[in-house]
């Protein structure tokens, strides 16, 4: 694992974001594997400046999103699909049709796992994955429990992950108990993994992720086995490394 330590927040981004870039130049029709959250935000925000000052071209790039909430609806703004479409999507040049995101309207999960393995698939392998970093050490909704998933499943969120994100709800009980996520046998298939993570409050699961034995019950640990880690972390992320 990389560790590439930044001094702040805009720091993180701005490295992650040449990471990013680096990655749709040298390929320009690369698949890239995207992640929601706040920590991922500020890298968006920088490939979108440097979109619109002419540097990058997102035309030929596909995505595929690593997970989304069951029963909101795209037009909810909480949606892992409005979140890609107002912080990352609606800025740059990229043909929409080339985007994958899991559908959750659709109810019948089982049927939505087969349909995004299939999409996943199809796209010929992931050439960099963005991932934050939950509380817990999640990945995309891959929670703490007892075995690493190999492929897309539904998750029913730990009380942690509800708590921490009820600060985007108007109240917790808005906050979905179910989700679609890309499983950790995907995520390890990609050929370049990026993590971003910055702040205190991750310091003590970074720590674990890094330093600590490998274990579902820290779902992120498992990328120490991946040949290609590279972790952007600023100074209170990384202070206790
Ligand atoms: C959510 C997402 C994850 C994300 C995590 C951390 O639960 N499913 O993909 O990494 O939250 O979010 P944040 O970056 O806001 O701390």
């Amino acid at each position: 694992m990389k560790l590439i330590q930044t001094k702040d927040y805009d720091d993180m981004s701005r490295k992650a974001a040449n990471i990013i870039s680096a990655q749709v130049i040298l390929k320009p029709d690369s698949v890239l594997g995207l992640a929601t959250g706040s920590t991922p935000i500020g890298t968006y925000k920088k490939l979108i400046e440097w979109y619109q000052k002419g540097d990058l071209d997102f035309s030929d790039v596909r995505t595929v999103n690593l997970d989304e909430y069951k029963g909101l609806t795209k037009e909810n703004d909480q949606s892992y699909y409005y979140f890609m479409n107002e912080n990352l999507f609606k800025h740059i040049n990229i043909d929409l049709t080339k985007t994958n995101i899991p559908d959750g309207t659709e109810e019948d999960a089982k049927k939505e796992c087969d349909r995004y393995n299939h999409v996943i698939e199809s796209m010929g392998g992931i050439d960099l994955q963005l991932l934050g970093l939950g509380n817990n050490g999640h990945i995309g909704f891959n929670e703490p429990c007892d075995t690493f998933d190999k492929l897309t499943h539904c998750v029913t969120l730990t009380q942690s992950t509800i708590d921490a994100n009820a600060r985007f709800f108007e109240k917790i009980e808005d906050v979905p108990r179910y989700a679609y996520t890309m499983g950790i046998g995907q995520i390890m298939s990609a050929k370049k993994v990026l993590v971003v993570v910055n702040g205190k409050g991750k310091a003590e699961i970074l720590k674990k992720v890094i330093e600590g034995p490998v274990t579902p019950f820290v779902p992120a640990s498992i990328l120490q086995f991946h040949p290609d880690v590279t972790i952007v972390a600023d100074e209170e992320a990384a202070s206790l490394l």
